[in-house]
């Protein structure tokens, strides 16, 4: 196969795990990169493998320190590049910044329409999995060499082996473009709650009666306030039994402790976590085999 001796895939140590698992399916070599913060708080990036007239795939979790990780992830990119890489592809797991995607006030950064196109200058291609695209509906719409990923058939087949008796409940408009599909696939009831967004630490969900067994379906759990509110309005209204699916685990202020109080709690491997019971290597690898071998 082509891919075999001419692709390298890196990542940092947050991702390595997932990273090397890509490349195994790939029959590639796998590298992690070394990155280091100098005294004041820059960042330092070297690569060990030559990487001239390979194809450098950068496998990347922008959870964790996001700002650091942009600028670590530019400087590897600016290395694959001044050593002739020959093709440089960013996959993003996990792409941040997305869910300021308006001007909700008078003069902020509308932050979705920015960074994307930072990333995207420094490499030839970025796969984002199932990133927030909500009032931008698509990636193509930010920056044109770049375009999404779904995990969302590999949460099906979770969802096959034991939740089948769940009615799906997505907390937002914006997770209705998931649960509808996944509902609808497997033939479950689901229903999609209005959230009033106060703040980013807090938001109010409207009730509305659910059934006994209620599966949370959402892309992001981050300070988990709008998973916590759904299991507490669908509490209220007599539902008893609750289980969570993100894509995204971000757990901010480690708000998987309170959640899993009420919830057991699953997500993808797109940021490692001890929740990580879906693991999207299989997808990666075979989006990465259609984009390093274009077809004739
Ligand atoms: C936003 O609309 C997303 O889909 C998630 O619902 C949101 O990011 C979750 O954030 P938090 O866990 O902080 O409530």
């Amino acid at each position: 196969m082509k891919v075999k001796n001419q692709t390298i895939v890196f990542s940092f140590s947050e991702t390595s795990s997932l990273a090397k698992s890509v490349a195994k399916k790939l029959s590639c070599k796998f590298s992690e990169i070394i990155s280091k913060k100098f005294p004041d708080g820059e960042s330092y990036v070297r690569i060990k493998e030559k990487v001239t007239e390979k194809n450098f795939v950068l496998i990347s979790s922008f959870a964790k320190n996001p700002n650091s990780k942009i600028i670590e992830s530019l400087l590897a990119a600016s290395i694959a590049q001044e050593y002739g890489a020959r093709k440089l592809i960013l996959v993003a797991t996990y792409l941040p910044y997305m869910r300021q995607d308006f001007r909700f006030n008078e003069y902020e950064a509308v932050s979705s329409k920015k960074i994307l196109p930072i990333l995207c200058s420094s490499f030839d291609e970025v796969l984002a999995v199932d990133p927030h695209l909500h009032r931008i509906d698509s990636l193509k719409k930010i920056s044109s060499n770049a375009r999404s990923i779904t995990v969302i058939p590999l949460i099906i087949d979770y969802i096959k082996k034991k939740f089948l008796d769940y009615e799906i409940v997505g907390p937002d408009e914006e997770s209705r473009q998931w649960d509808k599909r996944i509902a609808n696939s497997l033939n479950l009831n689901y229903s999609i709650l209005k959230k009033h967004r106060i703040s980013s630490q807090k938001v109010y969900i409207e009730s509305k009666g659910l059934a006994k067994n209620v599966l949370i379906i959402d892309d992001i759990i981050s300070t988990g306030h709008t998973v916590l509110e759904t299991i507490k309005k669908a509490k209220k209204r007599g539902s008893k039994k609750f289980a969570v699916i993100a894509i995204h685990g971000i757990f901010s202020n480690q708000s998987d402790k309170e959640i899993s109080k009420y919830s057991e709690i699953i997500t993808t491997n797109t940021i490692p976590n001890k929740y990580a019971k879906i693991d999207i290597a299989p997808i990666l690898s075979e989006e990465l085999k259609k984009t390093l071998i274009p077809l004739p």
